[in-house]
C-alpha cells in the first residue's frame, strides 16, 4: 500500500494575497528534501497556487498519520517564520493553532489523502485551487464520474458502467452520506448543488472497489469562528483503467463555472484553469485558481509533474473567465457578485445590525425625518 497525501496552508502571501514568496518555497523544498533522504517519505513534491503552499508526498504511514501531519505542520511554521521575516502578508495565516497534538484535523491546513495498492500504471492528477472552497470540486466531480456527456467511459468502458459511491459531507452538521450512482443522482444533486455546505469527499469505483478520489473538506471559518481567510482546497483525482481517462478529468474545468470566495472570500467569481506560472490571482484578488499536476507514482515515486492546464486548449475557459469576471465586477456590492448574508466572510452585517438596532421601526410608523435635513414642509 502507498498513500497519497496533499497537506496545504497558507502561511504568508507575497505580494497580499497572490503568491507565495520563493524563499518560502525553497524552505519547504529543503525540509521535502531531508524528509525523503530521512526515509520519512518515498517521495515529495512542493507545489504552489496563489498564496498557498502544497506538500504532494508519498509515503508507507496512511492516512491521518501523526508523523506525516506533524512534519507538515514543522514545514508550514518554518515557512511562516520565511515570511515573518519578510514581512509578508498574513504570515502564518492558516496555522490557528500554537501546538501540533497528534493531526491537522482543525488546526487549519487541509488535506487530500489516498491510500491504495499502485496498479502497473497509476497516473493520478492533484488538483490545487486558490480563492475558493471545498464545494468547488462538486462540479467537476459530478461531471467527471456522473455525466456520460463528459465521460465517454461512463459508456464504453464495461469497468464503468455499475457506476460509482458519491461520500458526500454536510459541513454545517458534521454528518456524511453515501450516493449510490447512477441510481441516486437526482437525490445527490439536491445537495451537491449546495456546495457552501455539501461538499464530495471521496469517490469510489463500484467495480474495482478502488477509491478514485479524496478532497480537502475544512471549512476555515467554521474552525476558527471568524473570517482568517478562504480554504482554497486540494483534490487528488486517479485516472484510467476502469476511472475516468485524464481527459475525462480535465475535461469539466473547460467551463469557468462559477465558485465562491475571490476578494475577501466573499464575492462569486469563474474559476480559471491555468498553468503553474499563472496561478497567481491578482485582479480583485481572482479570478479563484485551478491548477492540475499530473503524476505517474511508480513504486511509490511521484514521475512529474506535468502541468496539464499549460495548454492552449483551455484558452477558452480562460477567456470565459475573464468576460465573465467582467460582468459580474459591474455589480460591485451586489449580489449575486458578492455572497448572499448567510455565506459572507465578513461579520460587518452584525456589527451594522447592532449599531442600527433603534433606527428601524415598523413600516405601519410614520418615518421621522433625520435631523437638520429638513423635510418637505
Ligand atoms: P492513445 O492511443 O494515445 O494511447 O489513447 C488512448 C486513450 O484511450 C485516450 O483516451
Ligand atoms: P486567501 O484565503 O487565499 O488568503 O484569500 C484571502 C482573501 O481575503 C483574499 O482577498
Ligand atoms: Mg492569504
Ligand atoms: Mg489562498
Ligand atoms: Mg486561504
Amino acid at each position: 500500500m502507498i498513500t497519497l497525501s496533499i497537506i496545504k496552508a497558507d502561511t504568508g502571501g507575497f505580494v497580499g494575497h497572490s503568491a507565495v514568496h520563493p524563499d518560502m518555497l525553497a524552505e519547504a523544498r529543503r525540509e521535502m528534501t531531508r524528509a525523503i533522504e530521512a526515509g520519512l517519505l518515498v517521495d515529495g513534491h512542493v507545489a504552489s497556487c496563489g498564496d498557498d503552499i502544497s506538500l504532494i508526498m508519498t509515503h508507507t504511514y496512511g492516512p491521518d498519520a501523526d508523523l506525516i501531519h506533524s512534519f507538515a505542520w514543522d514545514t508550514f511554521q518554518n515557512t511562516a517564520h520565511v515570511a515573518k521575516d519578510l514581512g509578508l502578508y498574513g504570515a502564518g495565516q492558516d496555522l490557528l493553532s500554537d501546538a501540533f497534538s497528534g493531526n491537522l484535523r482543525g488546526m487549519g491546513p487541509g488535506y487530500a489523502e489516498l491510500d491504495f495498492e499502485e496498479r502497473p500504471s497509476e497516473p493520478v492528477v492533484c488538483f490545487l485551487a486558490d480563492k475558493t472552497g471545498p464545494g468547488a470540486w462538486n462540479l467537476p466531480l459530478y461531471k467527471m464520474f456522473a455525466d456520460p456527456f463528459n465521460t465517454a467511459g461512463l459508456v464504453i468502458d464495461q469497468k464503468m458502467h455499475a457506476g460509482f459511491v458519491f461520500e458526500v459531507h454536510d459541513l454545517q452538521a458534521g454528518k456524511r452520506i453515501l450516493f449510490d450512482c447512477p441510481a441516486e443522482l437526482y437525490e445527490m444533486l439536491m445537495y451537491i448543488g449546495a456546495p457552501s455546505r455539501y461538499v464530495v469527499h471521496r469517490v469510489r469505483s463500484k467495480t474495482l472497489d478502488e477509491t478514485a478520489v479524496a478532497t480537502s473538506t475544512q471549512r476555515l471559518s467554521l474552525m476558527a469562528g471568524e473570517y482568517v481567510g478562504k480554504d482554497d482546497p486540494v483534490m487528488i483525482v486517479r485516472c484510467q483503467s476502469g476511472l475516468p481517462a485524464v481527459g475525462e478529468v480535465l475535461e469539466p474545468f473547460t467551463l469557468a463555472y462559477g465558485v465562491a470566495g475571490c476578494l475577501r472570500g466573499s464575492h462569486h467569481a469563474p474559476l480559471m484553469p491555468v498553468a503553474s506560472g499563472h496561478a497567481h490571482p491578482s485582479r480583485f484578488d481572482g479570478p479563484p485558481r485551478v491548477v492540475a499536476l499530473g503524476f505517474q507514482i511508480h513504486d511509490g515515486k511521484l514521475i512529474g509533474p506535468r502541468d496539464l492546464f499549460a495548454d492552449p486548449a483551455f484558452d477558452k475557459a480562460r477567456e470565459q473567465a475573464n468576460e465573465v469576471m467582467d460582468y459580474l465586477r459591474r455589480h460591485g456590492p451586489f449580489e449575486p457578485h458578492r455572497l448572499p448574508l448567510d455565506e459572507l466572510e465578513y461579520t460587518t452585517m452584525t456589527l451594522l445590525t447592532e449599531r442600527l438596532a433603534d433606527r428601524w421601526t415598523p413600516m405601519s410608523t410614520e418615518v421621522a425625518t433625520p435631523a437638520g435635513t429638513g423635510g418637505r414642509g
